[in-house]
């Protein structure tokens, strides 16, 4: 089918009044983008790509993968899709943006050279140095037999993180000189991820709390969403192995506007301005992970797409329209915007399948889904598929079960009584997210 619109660029003034949207993804934060860009009085149509149990409520789903980046752009040509928004890191990293763009189709989200941000965490720590950004003392090597001689003088604990994505599982904490053998040679020689691994970074272990803030960053500016906190571990009082995340909230107990005022200053503006002057425009959703350590906030990592499971705590809590925001975002014009928050907390539960982040098993039938869900809860599906009008498990991470209220203690009581009322054969949850928070505040209060 031949697209009948002239062409597909037009700028966020002039906002198409109905515009066909693909969002990319199939995990709760794509869940999430797709629900709150229904909300949109702009939204026509809303498919998923190859989008979940949930997403299906609200949109239609097109059964391409998220790595299929030729059939992703023929059905945006052939749909007519005025507007594809790119959930996972993968594709970014592939150059999804790219190929859109090659056939004058928008796509939010940054070019494959601009994704390099979190595809190579060399690249980041390069340009973090060049601009003098806070970060962790690192060294980077494309040996291993001297990242193992490095290892013989290193004062431990240390980090060892692959260089490419290796679905959230490439950084290990290695507190002994042993512990940081084996990963270096898993990573390096045994390529447990692939040429993820050909590089490796080791970098001194920050202590401190970490927060993640997202940006929408239209090349030159950018504009900052609230802070959240993401809970990475597989189990209560972090213990257990880092997973995508296993829960989140908003806003973070530990950000304020001093910290906000410095991560400008030391992070934002000169990371913007290393990256345009290595010739790098970066468009799209830019998210760094900071360590709010004792010296103030250090980056982690820098991420080139939304939050899982940050986006399902912060999106309940945007009461702006989220399409002109992106809209603008790819015009160049974020300067011109504004995002009006509620000011109630949100607190998100991850429920996955037992197992995550090893293995697991699914295609077990879940319920108590349609009483959970009311006023203020949100229930958003990530490994869910509905065969026969029965939704099952499909993933790791299964739900993210979001609740809002007006202190992060009453939102994380509702949440928790959601989570309560939903089953699946070996579900599992951590019982102490934003817990901490909670605590804070009552000595705060006291
Ligand atoms: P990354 O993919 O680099 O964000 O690493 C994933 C997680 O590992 C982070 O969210 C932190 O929990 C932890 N991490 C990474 N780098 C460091 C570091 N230098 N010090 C302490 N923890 C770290
Ligand atoms: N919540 C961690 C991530 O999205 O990478």
């Amino acid at each position: 089918m031949l697209c009948s619109r002239r062409g597909c660029l037009y700028s966020a003034a002039a906002i198409a009044p109905l515009m066909k949207i693909l969002v990319i993804g199939s995990g709760g934060r794509e869940h999430a983008l797709a629900w709150k860009l229904r909300q949109s009085p702009h939204a026509e149509r809303i498919f998923c790509a190859p989008g979940n149990a949930g997403t299906a409520e609200i949109g239609e789903n097109v059964a391409i993968p998220a790595s299929d980046l030729e059939a992703l752009v023929g059905f945006a040509k052939e749909n007519c899709v005025d507007l594809t928004l790119v959930g996972p890191d993968d594709p970014l990293a592939a150059g999804i943006v790219d190929l859109f763009a090659a056939e004058k189709l928008r796509a939010f989200g940054p070019t494959k050279l601009a994704a390099r941000i979190e595809a190579s965490k060399v690249f980041a720590k390069e340009l973090m140095r060049a601009q003098k950004i806070p970060t962790a003392e690192a060294s980077i090597f494309s040996e291993s037999s001297e990242a193992l001689r490095y290892c013989e003088r290193a004062k431990f604990p240390v980090v060892i993180k692959a260089d490419g994505l290796a679905l959230g599982k490439g950084v290990i904490v290695a507190a002994d000189a042993a512990t940081a053998r084996s990963a270096i040679d898993e990573m390096m020689n045994q390529r447990r991820f692939g040429d993820a691994g050909r590089r490796i970074v080791i970098e001194e272990l920050l202590r401190g709390t970490e927060c993640s803030l997202h940006a929408l960053v239209d090349g030159n500016n950018y504009l900052l969403l609230e802070s959240a906190r993401d809970h990475k571990r597989a189990l209560d009082g972090d213990q257990g192995p880092n997973t995508g995340g296993m829960g989140a909230f908003s806003p973070a107990n530990n950000w304020n506007g001093k910290l906000q005022a410095q991560f400008e200053t030391e992070i934002m503006r000169p990371l913007l301005h290393g990256l345009l002057q290595e010739g790098t425009k970066f468009r799209g959703l830019l998210y760094p992970g900071l360590m709010i350590t004792s010296e103030g906030p250090r980056v982690l990592e820098f991420n080139c797409r939304f939050g899982d499971p940050e986006t399902q705590a912060l999106l309940p809590r945007m009461k702006s329209d989220l399409l002109p925001l992106l809209e603008s975002t790819i015009d160049g014009k974020i300067n011109t915007c504004a995002v009006e928050w509620d000011t109630r907390a949100a607190v998100t539960v991850v429920l996955a399948s037992a197992g995550y982040p090893g293995k697991y098993e699914t295609g077990k039938p879940i319920s108590g889904l349609n009483d959970a869900a009311k006023q203020d809860v949100q229930i958003f599906h990530a490994g869910t598929k509905c065969a026969n009008g029965k939704i099952r498990t499909a993933g790791g991470r299964v739900l993210a079960v979001t609740a809002l209220g007006s202190t992060i203690k009453e939102a994380r009581e509702r949440a928790y009584e959601a989570v309560s009322g939903i089953q699946f054969e070996n579900c599992q949850y951590r019982r102490d997210i934003a817990l901490n928070a909670v605590a804070a505040n009552i000595e705060k209060s006291s």
